[in-house]
């Protein structure tokens, strides 16, 4: 296996099992909300195994250009902020890159600070769907203005008034941007949810002391705040750069390796039980919690898989298109189905998913919400990641199963979450 370094061109090759320990980097979405909560804090936060991933240097970026500054120190970084406060008028928009973490969460704090900020990300996150935030936001009398539904976003911060929600699609996202301003907002802001979203801000408000209530796995509720007092936290590993690890030692025989220190959190760990029920033999436990974050370690070790029917995309939106290459060396038939919303990712994840497998030889295909893919034998091929980090990262574990080399175009698009996936992978393959 070898990256070229120079271009963003990768050629990965099947073999060797992986075996071994390994830790992956800091979650990306308890990262990105560690660094707002503790740019919301009145004093000294210390975060520990931050994801260095571009994700979270664009909240990082982006809070320096409101004038919030972190130090790093020792693999540490230090926030010394004083809560709502400290923010300050950007001279310049926001750039929140590919990000949709970054904007749709900073939205919900700009939108009470009382100055005029502008969101802007890069052509992936430009053509993300931004009414779903902006038109609740609306309801809370925030001045937010979108792109036809889309970024660069206009605010003018002012006065909030908490609400009730009922969101017509489940977000961990606007859940939370929600929640953000109804730190700020008079009254109770309640939201409610069709289906369970990831929960890691309800839990690390909670754990910081917040006024949040959590009434069922669908409902919260939230009322204001002033600042939130200042943490130290070590980022758990991050579940979804597990996922990876997890279906290429599932996938290639003989293999037996454990991920240690990894979140997890039953809403970002479901696609464990998946695969567990397509015949993976998968162990993990819980050691500890870290403000509110179950952590532990996964064992896995190599098994046959059949197909399954995945009828729900609740707790593995990001987890579809690793759970879709285990699927293509599977046994039989897998259907997923109500997954719409892979098709408002990074990239239109159920396309560039089923691009990805047919360029290996596998026969799948796209329905509106969903795949289907027919499990067997994979043969390599040049994959196209469409400046999708997931994408990039399921075709190099795709690739260890297949029978000949196979080519990855625009393999730099990890960096957005898991730079240096390519070097992790070869260690866990060279340690045999
Ligand atoms: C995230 C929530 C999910 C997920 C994204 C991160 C978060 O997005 O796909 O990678 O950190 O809350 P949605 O809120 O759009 O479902």
């Amino acid at each position: 296996m070898s990256s070229s370094g120079i271009s963003s061109r990768a050629i990965f090759s099947p073999g060797k099992p992986l075996r071994g320990a390994i830790s992956v980097p800091g979650c990306k979405g308890i990262s990105h909300r560690a660094l707002l909560f503790a740019a919301l804090s009145d004093g000294r936060s210390v975060l520990r195994g931050l994801s260095l991933g571009g994700d979270v240097k664009s909240t990082l970026k982006v809070l320096e250009q409101l004038e919030i500054f972190a130090t790093p120190t020792d693999g540490e970084l230090t926030l010394q902020s004083r809560g709502y406060d400290l923010f300050t008028e950007p001279d310049d928009p926001l750039d929140c890159g590919n990000s949709g973490t970054t904007m749709r969460m900073l939205a919900g704090i700009l939108v009470s600070r009382p100055f005029h900020s502008v969101l802007v990300g890069d052509e992936s996150l430009s053509s993300r769907p931004m009414a779903r935030i902006v038109e609740p936001l609306h309801m809370m009398g925030a001045k937010i203005v979108s792109t036809d539904g889309h970024s660069p976003i206009e605010i003018d911060g002012g006065v909030l008034t908490g609400c009730r929600h009922d969101l017509p699609v489940a977000s961990g996202q606007v859940k939370s941007a929600l929640l953000f301003a109804g730190m700020q907002a008079s009254g109770w802001t309640e939201i409610h949810e069709p289906q369970p979203s990831r929960d890691h801000t309800e839990r690390m408000l909670r754990a910081l002391g917040a006024p949040i209530e959590v009434l069922d796995s669908t409902t919260v509720k939230v009322r204001a705040v002033g600042a939130l007092d200042p943490f130290t936290l070590e980022i758990p590993g991050d579940a979804s750069s597990a996922a990876f690890f997890v279906v290429a030692a599932t996938i290639v025989p003989g293999s037996e390796i454990t991920i240690k220190g990894v979140g997890l959190n039953p809403l970002r760990v479901a696609y464990l039980d998946v695969l567990i029920a397509m015949g993976a033999d998968i162990e993990s436990e819980i050691t500890e919690e870290r403000l509110g974050e179950p952590v532990g370690d996964i064992t896995v070790r190599s098994a046959p898989l059949s197909g399954v029917v995945i009828e729900s995309s609740e707790g593995i939106i990001d987890e579809l298109p690793i759970l879709a290459v285990a699927a293509a060396t599977a046994n039989g038939q897998t259907t997923i189905t109500g997954a719409g919303e892979m098709r408002v990712k990074e990239s239109d994840r159920i396309a560039t998913t089923v691009a990805m497998l047919e360029a290996l030889g596998v026969r799948a295909v796209a329905t509106d919400d969903g795949m289907r893919i027919e499990g067997g034998s994979l043969d390599g091929g040049s994959v196209e990641t469409y400046g999708d980090h997931r994408i990039a990262m399921c075709a190099a574990v795709a690739a260890l199963a297949c029978s000949g080399s196979t080519e990855i175009i625009g393999w730099d698009a990890v960096d957005v979450s898991y730079p240096g996936f390519d070097i992790d992978l070869a260690r866990l393959r060279e340690s045999n």
